[in-house]
């Protein structure tokens, strides 16, 4: 390398050394390595040698250009490093202090519901069963007594699924619970006792009406399970979710395909802030004597009652919520009152 190279290195080895601040120190760098800066200068110069000259001198130049760079490199590196040991021993961290904490989530109160719920009636002896939401029509509908083209089809505004998905198969998402009546009561001995919570989706959306939304079926099947054991089973049912005994039930005579006969139960409170109004809280009746059938029983010697309730419905009730949409818009301020840890 000629002595005019390597002094340029040296030079630039010193002014690097001198730059006290990443600033000065690209400034620096400009002056050697920049459009105008001194090698780019030499480089340009090697226009005017001879091809080989060229190719000798462009080979010293760029050597230097490579130091240069790695001084620059070095520079830099040794200056980060300076910044984060005066960091480090002017900064200090106080390990006593409390952490910042963080939000853990908490139980939506409809699954808080359906969590109540599955406790009650596991704490009377009612079985947990669960099962699709995706259903064959014959459970859905045809299985309830609820044949093709009858006009109790149309109570429910049905998802169907597409046909080319299902190989064929009649399939929607289920419209109730109900189906988990036949499915459990097909794979089991009387007595049957059990409750099957779950989604369910109708194409339905306003203040009480979500599409997608959370029913809890109940069934209990024997020789000789009646209304009487209903209306026991429900009513201790809501005292326990209420956690109140001022509260009183009624059947009101109703229309399911799969009961006969069939009532809505209605429930009022008898002392409280709502106390005095009938609310309507559950279909139910005595489970269709083609539905016993079809549960694979002889539906002269096994009966029983079924029901159908909404666990929104229910949670509502239990909170005051006014607006079933609520539920489903994540909205925080909403789901806090809820859950304190939120
Ligand atoms: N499946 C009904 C619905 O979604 C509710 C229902 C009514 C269920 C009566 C029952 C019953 O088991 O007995 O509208």
């Amino acid at each position: 390398m000629s002595s005019n190279l390597e002094a340029l290195v040296q030079d630039a080895a010193q002014q690097f050394a001198e730059a006290a601040d990443p600033a000065s120190l690209e400034n620096a760098k400009a002056r050697f390595l920049g459009k105008s800066g001194a090698l780019t200068a030499l480089l340009k110069g090697l226009a005017s040698l001879s091809a080989d000259d060229k190719r000798a001198e462009g080979a010293r130049i760029n050597q230097a250009k490579v130091q240069i760079e790695n001084l620059l490199t070095e520079r830099r590196q040794a200056m980060a490093d300076e910044r984060l040991q005066a960091r480090l021993a002017q900064e200090t961290i106080d390990v006593t202090l409390p952490g910042r904490g963080r939000g853990v989530g908490g139980v939506h109160p409809v699954i808080r519901t359906w969590q109540r719920v599955e406790e009650i009636f596991r704490s009377i002896g009612f079985d947990v069963a669960d099962g699709p939401e995706i259903e064959t029509d014959w459970f859905n509908f045809s299985a309830l007594n609820n044949p093709e083209n009858h006009p109790a089809r149309s109570m429910q505004d049905t998802f169907y699924v597409d046909m080319k998905d299902s190989g064929g198969l009649p399939l929607v998402l289920r419209t109730h619970t109900s189906p988990m009546q036949v499915r459990h009561a097909r794979t089991h001995q009387p007595p049957i006792k059990v409750i099957a919570p779950g989604r369910t989706y109708r194409v339905d959306s306003d203040a009480t009406h979500s599409p997608m939304f959370h029913q809890v079926e109940g069934l209990w099947i024997d020789e000789h399970i009646s209304f009487a054991h209903l209306k026991g089973v429900y009513t201790n049912f809501l005292r326990c979710f209420f956690e109140t005994d001022d509260l009183v039930v009624r059947f009101r005579p109703s229309f399911f395909p799969f009961t006969e006969p069939s009532a809505e139960i209605d429930m009022m409170f008898t002392s409280g802030p709502n106390r005095g109004r009938w609310l309507e809280i559950s279909g139910s009746g005595q489970v269709h004597p083609t539905v016993v059938a079809n549960f694979g029983l002889d539906p002269e010697r096994y009966i029983g009652f079924a029901f159908g309730s909404g666990l929104e419905r229910l949670t509502m009730l239990r909170y005051g919520v006014d607006d079933l949409r609520q539920f489903y818009e994540g909205d925080l301020r909403f789901l806090r009152q809820f859950n304190q840890r939120l």
